[in-house]
């Protein structure tokens, strides 16, 4: 008989124990669990979308200029109809809604969403792995969008949902953040490593097995004088590609560029909740000026370049911004 974990700490089982453990009122609570119901529910979105039609365009452009696909405008509607029915939410800010939606008083709450409900959107068709992922905060003043054009850093929690060989969510509450899987057989999304954090950098985990050329070579792939360049991967789903850094080190750029003078990820619902997971995992999110979480977004579409890793890397990148601002 194949052993199976009688007592496991489910997504729900965990929310639950930091309301007991910080006695909150379970608001927090009610947001996450709806907000898991949207991800199960986009989850199986993704892996049927072949079959039912929902490959391709929806035929609208979004407040950013990109085109909506069927599977962007379906996780929209399912992220944002879980949270206003959660009676915690107050405000929800999406890529997908040019303005942010206000909750009606009788079903207002006291926390406002940010959220990217479908990201790596170009890559639904050729079946490679996209995600989901959103940023909170508490209401401090009338809970309008007031309350979120400030330092990334007032943000409460974070985490996104990759939609990839397995269905995982990474989530932070203000600590390390913490892995949870789906299991499709029991539709529950199952703790898989507590306390994440970031690997030095995708070699140096093999450190003491190396020989003293090896050494050589790393320490000179550290000296900007040299150029070797690290091995470049992009997937072009900044989930995927985040995650990837996340787990095995190294370091993730959308930096700015002659077309896109402020880059292209968007600052409330992709670079801060990105920024804010890899801190709390003991990594480092710049714009190459500052850090991101330091950053005051101007608008709730508001763009910034951004590199993010190990700190080791980004350090690396911050010397060479200097030496070349
Ligand atoms: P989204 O699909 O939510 O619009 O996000 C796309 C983002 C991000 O996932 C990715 O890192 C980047 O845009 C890809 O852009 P390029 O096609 O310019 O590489
Ligand atoms: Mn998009
Ligand atoms: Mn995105
Ligand atoms: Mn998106």
């Amino acid at each position: 008989m194949v052993a199976m974990d009688t007592n496991m700490m489910t997504i729900s089982r965990y929310i639950t124990e930091q309301q007991r453990k910080s006695n909150a009122t379970g608001e927090f609570t009610q947001l996450m669990n709806s907000l898991v119901v949207a991800i199960k529910a986009i989850s199986s979105a993704v892996r049927i979308a072949g079959l039912n039609n929902l490959m391709g365009l929806a035929g609208q452009e979004n407040a950013t200029g990109d085109d909506q696909k069927k599977l962007d405008v379906l996780s929209n509607d399912l992220v944002m109809n879980m949270l206003k029915s959660s009676f915690s939410c107050c405000t929800l800010i999406s890529e997908e809604d040019e303005h942010a939606v206000t909750i009606e008083a009788d079903r207002a709450g006291k926390y406002i969403v940010t959220f990217d409900p479908l990201d790596g959107s170009s890559n639904i068709d050729c079946l490679v792995s996209i995600g989901t992922i959103w940023g909170i905060y508490k209401k401090e003043t009338d809970g309008s969008i007031s309350d979120v054009l400030v330092p990334g850093r007032k943000m409460i929690a974070a985490g996104y949902a990759l939609y990839g060989s397995a269905t995982v969510i990474v989530n932070s509450f203000g600590d390390a953040p913490s892995m949870f899987m789906l299991d499709p057989n029991i539709g529950e999304f199952i703790l898989t490593e507590a306390a994440m954090t970031i690997k030095l950098n995708i070699n140096e985990g093999y450190a003491k097995y190396w020989d003293e050329a090896t050494k050589n070579y790393i320490n000179s792939k550290k000296d900007p004088e040299s150029g070797s360049p690290y091995g470049a991967r992009y997937i072009g789903s900044m989930v995927a590609d985040v995650h990837r850094t996340l787990v095995y080190g190294g370091i993730f750029g959308y930096p700015a560029h002659k077309k896109t003078p402020n880059g292209k990820l968007r600052f409330l619902y992709e670079a801060a909740p990105m920024a804010f997971i890899l801190e709390k995992a003991g990594g480092m999110a710049t714009t190459g000026n500052e850090d991101i979480l330091d950053v005051t977004p101007k608008n709730i579409h508001y763009r910034v370049p951004i590199w993010l890793g190990s700190p080791e890397d980004v350090k690396e990148l911050l010397a060479c911004c200097k030496a070349d601002p």
